[in-house]
């Protein structure tokens, strides 16, 4: 086992955009993403500073990278192609990489139904069944869990019961720091942002009732919101909620990525914009 402190980057909400060539694609809930993209979100991101994030990414040496969804816009599979490029990018800088899907990811039943992210992410899968638990190279646990759901019109996610039920379990066992990992936040409100109903995770509050449950430190990482975001829960403070900004976003947004370090049992977080 490695004894050099663990450093994670942690990436979300990359939203690699292509427009459909074929029109028939969009007579789904497609349509809705390509206009709201074309119309409000296209302006907020900037993919230029994807070749500057490969170069930054070299200065780092024993690093973990984390995806937390949302790779794509609308699920189509050109998007899939941009994204995968970028990853497998990453991984050339031989990386640890995890990744896990965001509800963009599977936003149409189509996509869902040809398994899609499945498909364009197979050889980053570790497992069908989630949580799906990793052991990092200095022994930290990480907990990967899934939290999209299909949905034809809302943006909201689920952790189901089956979930709840190992994390039961897992929680309280841990005994040392403990990342979780999943798409949507916990919280549904911070003072960085305000997630309305249509956009939150069903059954947060069960999950926010597993996690006080731990007696080591735990670090709860999402996107989905795309604010950063730091805090510590209300009735555990053990509990430290972090949401990283959209990769992308530009400068004015403050997009970017978190560095974390665990040193001496304690999270340290920091944004570097790219
Ligand atoms: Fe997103
Ligand atoms: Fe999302």
């Amino acid at each position: 086992m490695d004894t050099t402190p663990l450093k994670i980057i942690h990436i979300t909400d990359l939203h690699f955009f292509e427009f459909p060539k074929n029109i028939l694609k969009l007579f789904n809930k497609r349509i809705l993403g390509c206009l709201n993209w074309e119309w409000n979100r296209k302006k907020w991101f900037d993919f230029s500073t994807a070749k500057r994030f490969l170069n930054q990414l070299e200065q780092y040496k024993n690093t973990v990278v984390l995806v937390s969804g949302d790779l794509t816009v609308t699920a189509l599979e050109e998007e899939f192609l941009l994204a995968k490029k970028f990853i497998d990018d990453i991984r050339k800088r031989s990386f640890p990489l995890y990744v896990i899907p965001g509800n963009h990811d599977y936003y149409t039943f189509e996509a869902i139904r040809k398994k899609r992210y499945e498909t364009f992410l197979s050889e980053y899968l570790l497992s069908e069944k989630y949580p799906t638990v990793i052991s990092l190279y200095d022994g930290t646990p990480l907990i990967l869990i899934h939290t999209v759901k299909p949905n034809f019109l809302s943006s909201r996610g689920v952790i189901d019961k089956d979930q709840l039920h190992r994390l039961r379990e897992i929680i309280p066992s841990l005994d040392k720091p403990a990342v979780v990992c999943g798409h949507y936040p916990v919280l549904h409100h911070t003072k960085e942002y305000h997630s309305s109903y249509s956009r939150q995770l069903k059954n947060a509050h069960l999950l926010r009732e597993v996690l006080v449950q731990t007696k080591v430190p735990i670090l709860y990482i999402a996107g989905h919101v795309h604010h950063y975001s730091l805090s510590k829960d209300e009735t555990n403070p053990l509990i430290t909620y972090l949401c990283s900004p959209p990769l992308f976003y530009s400068k004015v947004r403050n997009g970017g990525f978190c560095e974390i370090t665990l040193e001496n049992g304690n999270f340290n977080i920091k944004l570097n914009s790219v």
